[in-house]
Formats: C-alpha cells, sequence, structure tokens
C-alpha cells in the first residue's frame, strides 16, 4: 500500500538489524509489529518467526493486517463473491458524497465513477460480510490497496 511512512523500503535493513541482535534463525521466535500499519513488516517476516503479533490503534491496519497475516484461503475461493460484487447494483454512498465533485461537498479526490464504484463494492461486501468470514479482510484490503495509489 502507499503509504507515508511505510516501512516497505526499509524490510532488508531491518531484518539485518534484528538478526545481527538474535542470529539468523527466527524460527522460535515471536515477532512483535506495535506499530503495523500496512502490514508489511509483519508479513515479510511470517514465514520466518513462530507467529506475528500486530498492534495498530486505526481500523485500516486491523483490515491489512488480518488479511496480510491471518489469511490463508485459496483465492479460487472467492470467485462466486466476487462475481456476486461485480453485478451489484451500483449505488452512491459516502465516498461519492464526500470525496468526489458530484457529491456536491467540493471534493476531487476520487472521480466521481471511481467514487461510485468504490461505494457500490463496499456496500456489496457489506450485504454479504456474515457469510464471507474471513475473506471479507481480502476484499476490503483490495479496496484500500487499489484506491490509495
Ligand atoms: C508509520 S505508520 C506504520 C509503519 C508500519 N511499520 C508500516 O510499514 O506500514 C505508524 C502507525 O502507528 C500507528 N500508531 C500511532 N500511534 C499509535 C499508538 N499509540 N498505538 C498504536 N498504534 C499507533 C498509526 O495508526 C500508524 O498506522
Amino acid at each position: 500500500m502507499n503509504y507515508i511512512g511505510s516501512k516497505l523500503s526499509l524490510l532488508n535493513f531491518i531484518e539485518s538489524g534484528i538478526k545481527s541482535c538474535v542470529g539468523s534463525d527466527l524460527s522460535n521466535y515471536s515477532f512483535c509489529d506495535g506499530f503495523a500499519g500496512t502490514g508489511v513488516v509483519g508479513a515479510h517476516f511470517k514465514q520466518q518467526t513462530k507467529q506475528i503479533i500486530a498492534n495498530d490503534n486505526e481500523y485500516y491496519s486491523f483490515i491489512l493486517n488480518k488479511n496480510l497475516i491471518c489469511n490463508n484461503f485459496d483465492i479460487r475461493e472467492l470467485i462466486p463473491t466476487i462475481e456476486y460484487i461485480e453485478n451489484f447494483d451500483i449505488r452512491e454512498g459516502k465516498i461519492y458524497k464526500y470525496y468526489a465533485a458530484g457529491g456536491g461537498n467540493n471534493r476531487l479526490y476520487f472521480t466521481d465513477y471511481n467514487a461510485i464504484k468504490i461505494d457500490t463494492y463496499r456496500q456489496a461486501i457489506e450485504s454479504i460480510k456474515k457469510d464471507i468470514g474471513e475473506q471479507k479482510f481480502f476484499l476490503l484490503t483490495s479496496i484500500i490497496i487499489r484506491t490509495s495509489r
């Protein structure tokens, strides 16, 4: 995710700093990502450590980390859900109202088209969230990442 403050470009530096302290085998260590943000640091260490503990006080980060750290399902399982979302009736919502010109609040962050698309996908996910379990974190992460480029 494109985010000022992301440690994506520092992953090798962080890893070599940790390994110079505790050695190169991290398999018996837990990794605590105290300000997890985008989740890229925890995700980087996921394969090498015993467990990841991710903490952040923002809900965006909870979503990204639930997806990056916890989700392990086969992505092909999502095909029917994605078809449902793609065919959901187009509807305006908060993104259109508050972040696009057409919403009447003098905002130009998204084009009207993209804002309505985000609103539609968001509401489609909301309508089935009880049925799709942890997969909703994958879908919400997809919206966050695609709309923050
Ligand atoms: C620089 S960013 C994230 C860096 C992260 N390592 C990454 O690569 O994306 C810092 C994060 O710290 C979180 N944060 C700030 N103060 C916090 C606090 N008191 N408790 C928990 N999280 C906090 C913010 O919500 C933000 O997501």
